[in-house]
């Protein structure tokens, strides 16, 4: 197989092109290469992709594949699968369940509506990008393209920093200090691990799959409170787990996802982000390793970078600042003698 991977050099792209190569196919990688992090052993091509004259290297080249993992604006899309229709035989979108018109229906199955047609211009927001990139795929590609929706993507070269959040923290954790645990530890996740979806994404081209696919591991695969027992774990964390109730946390403003990732409550709008049916893709040939393998592997690619280069590596920033967290402990401390007192 010949497989032209749109990106390929940061997380899922990059995971795509080390399964691609580990399947003895012929990768071509195409990106602006300002990162230089893209696998070796691919040829590389380079454009950018937000300039309409960016994709001149890919001009009157052909491929059995291609594996889209674009979330800017749908016109770039648009472009790629303009310019590549006649020379590629499958079209594969990493698109996202954030493609759906939320809230979702639950269980989440992928008969699902979509979000409203829209152009996914760069000022329009990331779910209106992706739903807009998906009908630019179809509409061109008709049933040789494949729109893979993954929810959370977890594994090595995570690039986000959810799962490394939460090993960073646990590592970091003097000798009985406290970590603040979101929610009840039996809470069911869902997500996919970057080289499952990776296979799958080989699997389905493989086979000229089209359709849309959620890329979600079943119910029952994994607990919020199984993950982070697991990174507390793997990280041999001195830390001491407090779970703390999630309607509390919600009054004193702790904002699931994006200051504690991967935390969603079960009740809200997001919820649904964890009720997805899985089993068409399932069906279709997608697997789902265990949680113990993907925290496993994450924490020993964390462990070989450099700690100058982590800041680069991960996204370390925007999570909740650690003496937020030691404030809003104490107050569930406190608040707990309280309780007991009564
Ligand atoms: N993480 C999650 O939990 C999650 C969940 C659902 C869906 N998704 C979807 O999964 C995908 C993740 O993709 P990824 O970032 O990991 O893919 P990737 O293919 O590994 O990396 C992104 C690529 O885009 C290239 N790029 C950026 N700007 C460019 C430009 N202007 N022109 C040409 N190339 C450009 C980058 O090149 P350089 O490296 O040279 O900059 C890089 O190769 C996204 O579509 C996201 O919506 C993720």
């Amino acid at each position: 197989m010949r497989l032209l991977v749109l990106g390929g050099s940061v997380f899922v792209g990059r995971a795509v092109v080390e399964a691609a190569l580990g399947q003895g196919w012929e990768v071509t990688t195409f990106n602006w290469d300002r990162s230089g992090r893209g696998p070796g052993g691919v040829e590389r091509l380079t454009g950018d992709r937000t300039d309409p004259a960016g994709l001149a290297a890919l001009r009157g080249r052909s491929w059995d594949a291609v594996v889209d993992t674009w979330a800017g604006r749908a016109e770039a899309v648009r472009e790629s699968v303009r310019l590549l229709a006649g020379s590629v035989g499958h079209y594969s979108y990493v698109s996202s369940l954030m493609a759906y018109q939320w809230p979702v229906p639950r269980p989440l199955t992928e008969a699902a509506p979509l979000r409203p047609p829209s152009s996914g211009s760069r000022t329009e927001d990331y779910p209106a990008r992706k739903a807009a990139a998906e009908r630019a795929v179809v509409e061109v590609m008709g049933d040789r393209a494949l729109l893979s929706r993954p929810g959370l993507v977890l594994g090595p070269w995570e690039h986000p920093g959810r799962l490394p959040r939460w090993l960073l923290r646990l590592a970091a954790a003097a000798e009985g200090e406290p970590v603040l645990a979101p929610g009840s530890p039996e809470r069911g996740i869902q997500y996919v691990d970057v080289r499952d979806l990776a296979q799958w994404l080989l699997h389905a081209a493989g086979r000229g799959l089209g359709g849309a696919y959620n890329l979600s591991c079943p119910p029952g695969h994994a607990t919020m409170g199984g993950l982070l027992d697991a990174c507390a774990e793997v990280t041999g964390s001195a830390g001491r787990l407090v779970r703390v109730d999630e309607r509390w946390l919600a009054e004193r403003g702790v904002v699931p996802w994006t200051e504690l990732p991967v935390w969603v409550p079960a009740e809200g709008e997001g919820a649904g982000i964890y009720d997805v049916d899985p089993a068409a893709g399932i069906e279709a040939g997608a697997r789902y390793r265990p949680l113990a393998e993907t925290v496993a592997d994450t924490w020993a690619w964390l462990r070989r970078i450099p700690a100058e280069k982590l800041g680069r590596a991960v996204r370390t920033a925007e999570w909740l600042p650690a003496e937020r967290e030691e404030r809003v402990l104490r107050a569930w401390r406190e608040e707990e003698a309280v309780r007991r007192a009564r």
